[in-house]
Formats: structure tokens, sequence, C-alpha cells
């Protein structure tokens, strides 16, 4: 038999070990890939059966480890502190269990409480919650199967675009948290100051003195960290930002957040077509190392999302399963569509001719997430990158696409549609025609004074560039199968909602 004091000296320096600590990883021992030896593992109670078998879970994985007490020796006070929520360490042995649903378990020779948890008052029970339920309890809910499962996917979707973008020597670039300029030209954004609010300095014709603020300028928190990639995609070549972003648009939807993370490849000498093989290489790659990384965690979404489309009426419940979705899209090639033929597609489309569509169908509409759902949902069924928008509906920096009719100008833009989620992915070539994107930002009230540094990279050694932004949090929800964003945050922020 191995003792402590030989597996500590044997495995220290193995990842799995929390030394100095000497305590296992509870994904490690459940393995199995050793008997019969003593070790020590910390970790909270998820239920504690017949005053004998403890479920306990560290969060290394989603499964739990069988505690086995004997009652007989233990004393009775110790073992009523031993309750659901609880923190414990215990020492023991491990074995080959003779019970059904674990190959070991461990024999506890001591138990340890390192926290109490009164069970008359711990918010959760040792049975199913409400995902509505866990949201107000969100400062909890990382001790649940679902969020823990849900959390270390999100770890390593985040780890794997890191890894992907430095395998190909991208360079990790951290765009502003605060700036003065509105990426998006949309608007929707959240002010920093640190003026007085009950007193704010004003100007000779009665608007705020912003002169005063903190800054000496008005400030916002950054709805994207594009433009300043681009800065530095005009030195190092390839760069990405993952980083923060804010938009204050009051979107009480299940694909909305105040407060999320985007990813922001930029890449200089890149056109649109390249951008679109760097997403779909991008995608594919992160999903295979998530699902590579914890299959445990897929099984148990892939399970949970079963049960939770069982209870849908029939013709709600979607096509594919959570593992089937993924592997389908790791297999296939994504569909690329111009917005053009979307358009027509949607036309032709029996939903259109049925009037099942709730908003109108154009040449120049913003594609309402009803349509962009019909189009990668029924009729493709696998992910869509449409390109070539209309000129109208997109920000300044795309580039104008050549020769196009009049009333039909497009831009060489291109969104990435995903079952389920609707736009995952938005990006762009970009203007790099100093005279056009003058002309552009000058029809669209955009003040070229303040953006001279945006400028400045078309006037002193301008290229064609290309890149894109991916809202992390609805790749999380991709590869976990949530419907609500607000459970692939740890904390959201929605309107009305900073709690935590
Ligand atoms: O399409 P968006 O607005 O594009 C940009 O911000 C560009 N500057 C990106 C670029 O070309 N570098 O946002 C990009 C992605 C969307 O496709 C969506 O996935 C996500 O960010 N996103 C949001 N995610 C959660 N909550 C919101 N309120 C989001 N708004 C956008
Ligand atoms: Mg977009």
């Amino acid at each position: 038999m191995l003792h402590l004091n030989d597996w500590y000296e044997t495995s220290f320096n193995e990842s799995n070990y929390l030394y100095p600590l000497m305590q296992q990883e509870i994904k490690e021992i459940l393995k199995g890939l050793q008997v019969d030896y003593t070790t020590t593992i910390s970790g909270w109670v998820r239920t504690f059966r017949n005053n004998q078998f403890i479920a306990l879970n560290d969060g290394s994985t989603n499964n739990n480890l069988q505690v086995v007490v004997d009652f007989n020796t233990f004393d009775e006070a110790l073992l009523k502190r031993i309750t659901t929520g609880s923190c414990i360490r215990a020492t023991g042995k491990v074995i080959a269990s003779l019970g059904k649903g674990q190959s070991v378990e461990l024999i506890a020779d001591t138990v340890e409480i390192l926290g109490d948890s009164d069970p008359e008052v711990y918010p959760l029970q040792p049975k199913k919650h409400s995902l509505e339920f866990l949201r107000e309890k969100a400062h909890l809910r990382f001790r649940t199967n679902t969020f823990g499962s849900v959390f270390r996917l999100r770890n390593a979707l985040a780890f794997g675009i890191h890894q992907f973008f430095q395998e190909q020597n991208f360079i990790y670039m951290h765009s502003p948290i605060i700036s003065a300029s509105d990426a998006e030209g949309a608007g929707e954004m959240f002010r920093v100051t640190s003026l007085n609010l009950d007193k704010l300095p004003k100007t000779d014709n009665g608007e705020v003195d912003f002169s005063e603020d903190f800054f000496g300028r008005s400030a916002n928190l950054t709805v994207s960290g594009q433009l300043e990639a681009e800065l530095a995609a005009m030195a190092f070549t390839k760069v990405y930002t993952f980083g923060p972003t804010f938009r204050a648009e009051n979107s009480n939807t299940t694909r909305h957040l105040a407060e999320f993370w985007m990813i922001e490849p930029e890449v200089a000498f890149n056109e649109l077509k390249d951008n679109a093989d760097l997403a779909e290489e991008m995608l594919k790659y992160v999903i295979q190392y998530a699902m590579e990384k914890h299959p445990d965690d897929i099984d148990f979404l892939d399970a949970r999302l079963a049960e939770e489309e069982k209870q849908k009426p029939t013709n709600e419940r979607a096509e594919f399963g959570l593992k089937e979705k993924l592997n389908f899209l790791l297999a296939n090639d994504f569909e690329r569509i111009t917005y053009t033929e979307a358009i027509d597609i949607l036309l032709q489309s029996p939903a259109y001719k049925k009037k099942k569509f709730q908003y109108e169908v154009s040449w120049g509409i913003d594609m309402q997430s009803e349509h962009e759902r019909y189009l990668v949902e029924k009729h493709f069924k696998k992910p869509v990158i449409v390109t070539n928008y209309p000129k109208g509906i997109k920000a300044f920096y795309m580039r104008q696409n050549d020769g196009e009719e009049t009333g039909r100008e497009t831009v060489a833009a291109m969104d990435i549609l995903a079952p389920g989620i609707g736009e995952i992915i938005g990006g762009s070539q970009r203007e790099e025609r100093l005279d056009k994107l003058e002309q552009r930002m000058k029809e669209m009230h955009i003040p070229a004074e303040e953006m001279y540094w945006y400028l400045d990279t078309r006037r002193f050694g301008t290229c064609k560039h290309a890149g894109f932004g991916l809202g992390f949090e609805r790749l999380v929800q991709f590869v976990t199968g949530m419907g609500n964003i607000r459970d692939v945050i740890p904390f959201p922020r929605t309107p009305n909602n900073c709690e935590f």
C-alpha cells in the first residue's frame, strides 16, 4: 500500500496535487488509476446519505467522490455537522468500489469539518433547482452540477482561444477599457466620470462641462477593442484582443449582456475570405479543444439539454442533441452565402409565403433574429457565414465594395450565424483607403478630427486588413447548450440587474 508520504514524494510535482496541502483532486482519484493507497481530499458536501455515504465535490469534475464513514466509530456530534454545503477534509484509503455508479471510493479514517453549513438556511437543497432560482443565488450556484460544467467549459474555451492564436504567433493586445471613442458608432455607451453628479459643472450654453472631468473630456466604457487592434495590426500583422466590453443597449433578451467578453483578431493583408477562413478555423479549434478537455461536462450538459427538450412540445424541440450539434459543426464546412442570397432564400421560403415572419423581408433590411434563425436552423441546419451586407446598416469602418449598382451598395462585412444562437461573430474587411473612409465618416457624422489617430494608419503605410469580433458568452452558450446568456457568465449585468 502506498502511504500519503510516498504518494507525496512520487507525485508532488504533478499538477493534480495541491501541495503543500497534500490533498488530491477528486477528478484524479476518480480516474481509478490507482487503488489501495491513503490520501487526503477536501471539498463541499453535496449529500450525506444514511449517516454513512458522503458525496463530496471539489470542483475539479462534476462527478462526486463517495466518502464512506463508519458511524459506529465516528463521533456523533461530528457526523451531525456533515451537511449539504459544509466544507470538509477527509483522509483515508482509496479502494475499488463495490457500490454502483463509481469505480473507487474513499474509506475515511478522519474527517475534519472546515466550514459548517446550517441545512435549515443553506439555499441549495439536494434537489433540482430552476435556473431562474439559481440566478438569484449566483454566489452559490458554482456549487451545482450544471454551473460546475458551464464554468469549467468557459475556462477551457478561454484558454483554447489563447492557445489557438498563440500557436499561430498572434500578439495578444490589451485594448483600453476606458475610451473616448464610440467604435461601433451606435452610441450605446456607459459614461465614465468622476464629476459630482449633484453639482455638474456647466458651460456657458448650459451643457455639462467635461473639460472639468477626470480626463478633461467625456469618456466611456469601451464597446469594442477593434479600432485599437487595427492600429496594432499595422505593426504586428496578426493581433487579437480578449477583454470585457460594455453596451448600454436596453435589450432584455437571452442573447444580450451589458458587460460581455469579446475576442477581436485583426490581421494585416487579410481580405474578407481570409477573415471568414480564420473565424471558421478558430471556432472549430476551440470547440474541439473544450470537448476534449471536459468530455464529462459535455456529456452531462448533453443529457441535461435532452431532458429539458423533453419538456417542450414536439414541434419546438431542437433537431440535434448538444453533442450531435457540436460534432456536426466540427465535421462540416460552414455554409457561405452573400446577404443578397440570404434575402432571396427568405423571400422564397415557405415561412415567408405563409406570412410567418413578424418583420418584413426586403433587400436592405437589418435581418431580425427570426430571419437568421430560419437560415441556420431551418434552411441550412448548420453555421452560416453571411457576407457583403448593405452599406447602410453597417459600421463606418467596413470596406466599401467596388462596382455596385446605386441603391444596392454593399460593404465587405461578414456575420457568422450559429444554430440556436443567431449572430455569434461580426466582422469585416476594413476600409483602408483614406479618401473613402473620410467620405464615409462625413456621411455618418463621425468627427474626423477626434479620430485622427485611426486615420493616421491610412495616411502612413496603409494596407488591406480584416478582423472580427466573437462574443465570448455566445460561444459558451453554443458549446454548453444553455438557453440564457445570464447562465454562462458568473455574474451577469443586464438592465436593472447589477447584483453581486
Ligand atoms: O457585431 P459586433 O457589434 O461587432 C463589433 O463590435 C466589431 N467591432 C467586431 C470586430 O469586427 N472586431 O459585436 C461582435 C460580437 C457579436 O457578433 C456578438 O457575438 C457579440 O459580439 N455581442 C454581444 N454579446 C453579448 N451581449 C451583447 N450585448 C452583445 N453585443 C454583441
Ligand atoms: Mg454585429
